[in-house]
């Protein structure tokens, strides 16, 4: 299930940063719950200015009323008339190898269309270095197409990355991409529980 992020979820969210291969490809170091806490107002303040919209990955089934945090994906780069946007992801630790990072960015590519789609959005992309195997597999899987090399632009990308994309033609996405289950969130208005959910395939 994906849901707007919640400082609910700092602790969580820290926890998985610890992991190396998240800092290495994710940039994203966090150390303590202050820090998630205050990469969770950035997402909400992405919501709110309207150029980043993303959403905390959690397992489907309640452990009590909490879910757990399987990862994480984003939509970024998006204006109003603007045809592209991009887009980000990872998965915990715990949680790799389970197609965690597909099905997520199956459904984030479906809600995107559905939602800025009227506004003129036509392509996603999806950008990776080009030695990390494991996000290339997650773009086949999602049938994004590989578009091409991108050269290295030291100290963020100090190698040579991949673009892959994926393009709608206002009736469906070229690789099929199933209808997300779930009401898509309401752009600039994150829900506070478990309402604005997506559901993934
Ligand atoms: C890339 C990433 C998002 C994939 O997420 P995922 O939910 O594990 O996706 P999948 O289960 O589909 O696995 C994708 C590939 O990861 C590799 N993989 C499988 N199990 C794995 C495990 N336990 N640990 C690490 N990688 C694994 C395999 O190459 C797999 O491809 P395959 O299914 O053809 O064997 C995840 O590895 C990750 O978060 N990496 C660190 C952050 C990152 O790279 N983000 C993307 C930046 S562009």
């Amino acid at each position: 299930m994906l849901r707007p992020w919640l400082p609910a979820d700092a602790p969580a969210l820290v926890e998985a940063c610890q992991d190396p291969a998240l800092r290495r490809w994710a940039s994203l170091p966090l150390s303590d719950e202050a820090d998630g806490l205050r990469w969770v107002e950035s997402q909400r303040q992405g919501w709110t200015s309207g150029d980043r919209f993303s959403f905390a990955v959690l397992e489907a089934q309640h452990l009590g009323t909490h879910r757990q945090l399987l990862g994480h994906v984003a939509l970024k780069a998006v204006a109003r008339g603007k045809p592209s946007a991009e887009v980000g992801y990872w998965t915990a630790a715990h949680a790799r190898g389970r197609g965690v990072a597909p099905r997520a960015l199956q459904a984030l590519a479906d809600w995107a269309f559905h939602t800025f789609g009227a506004h003129g959005l036509r392509r996603l992309e999806l950008l990776h270095q080009l030695d990390n195997q494991a996000s290339c597999r997650v773009a086949e899987k999602t049938r994004f197409s590989f578009d091409r090399v991108l050269p290295a632009a030291p100290p963020a990308f100090p190698l040579d990355g991949h673009l892959h994309v994926l393009c709608w033609d206002g009736a469906r996405a070229r690789g099929v991409l199933p209808r997300a289950s779930g009401r898509p969130a309401d752009p600039g208005r994150p829900a506070h529980d478990d309402a604005g959910a997506v559901g993934m395939a």
